[in-house]
């Protein structure tokens, strides 16, 4: 449920035109709607509600400090994976103690970082990052709280880019190494044991693996138990899809009775780190038709976006449905929806049904309110994008569309060459 609509022939975000934004702030442009957000964030809470929880929003799906700041009012956490995550964070008002801190390369750094602003959790993913945390802590005179990503192997059904908990992956410690791991975590002096933290994937449609998953990770916990650690809080990673086409996933409820039955009585409380979930139908990326172009094979409708500003379809061949903003007739046309970018894999979709268009149209690219504009460059040396949010019948712009003179803050061109 998202509040996209049409109304009237034209497509609405909440209250507001959406070709009232590309008109006042320009295509493209991500637009966000607040109510969405909100409600998506509701609904995985109270989802969870029967046992003790905690919502850590996974900020690599969405960074934009608007966005955030609406779900730390909400009462989320935050799942990051850098200090740069943790500094919009804290920029946003999330509360450290709401903060888990994922990764295979925390740096020294990150890690200082981290301790010295007290978040809740660091999720360690080998034993050479355990040991540098140690260092790191002891160094500061501070304890720092640690959970161990497992790698409970088991398969999430999704995309092998995004599938993350298999044997195979770089990410975690192999469930079976994990007792030796916790032992020695144990006996660090500047570590302290506080949960086990696992994810498996992104874009899961059934509950099986996440039940199979957390099956796994609290035998171990048992295990741990009876070895005498105090285990707090078992984390289950993020990795619930999201309707992109025709996939039906479960919806958060759903998901939350099937573990139910594993949790009762279990004396932890549960992290969720859900990204897509939350952020990833709050959000579409809109823009212009440049030029339609009719090839002797294939025909390309040419947009003002290009992969620079939406990965997904080029990296992953992802699919997102792109809505006219004026409720066209149906049209007889197939074509590729292509952005500007040389290279041939610069694409938004391809072969696609669409209705009749015209140069100078507008284009709403649905479902891209997650790993949209976190994953965007500038590529080409092209402007990132504005991203505004909406809020019933009123809009913001939350990033500034960037300017030539953004493309190269911090280029230095070195005295010799300024030589004649
Ligand atoms: N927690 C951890 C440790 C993660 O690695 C991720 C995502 C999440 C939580 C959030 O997962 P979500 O609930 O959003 O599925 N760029 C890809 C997705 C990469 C996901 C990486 N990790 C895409 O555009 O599909």
């Amino acid at each position: 449920m998202h509040h996209f609509h049409y109304e009237d022939g034209v497509l609405c975000c909440e209250g507001v035109s959406l070709a009232n934004i590309a008109k006042e702030v320009g295509t493209p442009s991500y637009v966000y709607s607040y109510s969405t957000l909100q409600r998506h964030f509701r609904v995985m809470d109270e989802a969870f509600s029967p046992f003790p929880h905690l919502v850590c929003f996974a900020v690599k799906a969405n960074s934009n400090i608007a966005v955030l700041r609406a779900l730390v009012r909400e009462g989320s956490g935050m799942d990051i994976v850098s200090g740069g995550e943790l500094f919009r964070a804290l920029r946003a008002g999330a509360h450290p103690e709401r903060i888990v801190f994922a990764g295979v390369g925390k740096t020294f750094q990150e890690m200082e970082y981290a301790l010295r602003v007290g978040i809740l959790m660091f999720n360690v993913e080998s034993d050479q990052e355990l040991e540098t945390l140690q260092e790191v802590a002891c160094r500061l005179g501070v304890q720092a709280p640690v959970a161990l990503r497992v790698n409970p192997d088991v398969d999430p059904k999704t995309h092998p880019y995004i599938s993350t908990g298999l044997k195979k992956s770089k990410f975690g410690i192999a469930i079976k190494e994990a007792v030796k791991e916790y032992e020695t975590a144990a006996s660090l002096s500047c570590i302290q044991v506080k949960g086990v933290h696992c994810h498996i994937g992104s874009q899961i449609t059934q509950v099986t693996p996440f039940v199979e998953a957390l099956g796994r990770v609290l035998d171990l916990v048992d295990e741990l138990r009876d070895m005498g650690m105090e285990i707090f809080y078992v984390d289950m990673g993020g990795g619930l899809g999201i309707q992109y086409k025709d996939e039906s996933p479960p919806p958060p409820k759903e998901l939350a009775e099937a573990v139910e039955p594993l949790l009762v009585n279990r004396g932890v409380t549960l992290i969720l780190e859900p990204g897509r979930v939350i952020a990833g139908n709050a959000g579409i990326l809109l823009t212009k038709v440049l030029y339609l172009k009719r090839g002797e094979e294939k025909n390309f409708v040419v947009v003002d976006a290009a992969m620079n500003d939406l990965a997904r379809p080029s990296l992953y061949g992802a699919y997102h449905a792109i809505f006219p903003l004026k409720e066209n007739p149906p049209g007889n046309l197939v074509a590729d929806v292509v952005g500007p970018i040389c290279e041939s894999g610069d694409f938004l979709a391809r072969d696609r049904e669409l209705p009749f268009l015209e140069q100078g149209d507008l284009l709403a690219v649905m479902s891209a309110g997650a790993y949209g504009f976190t994953m965007s460059s500038n590529y080409n040396s092209r402007l990132r994008v504005a991203e505004v949010m909406v809020k019933g019948d009123e809009f913001w712009v939350v990033r500034q569309r960037e300017c030539y003179e953004d493309l190269v803050r911090g280029e230095k061109i070195p005295p010799f060459l300024l030589e004649a």
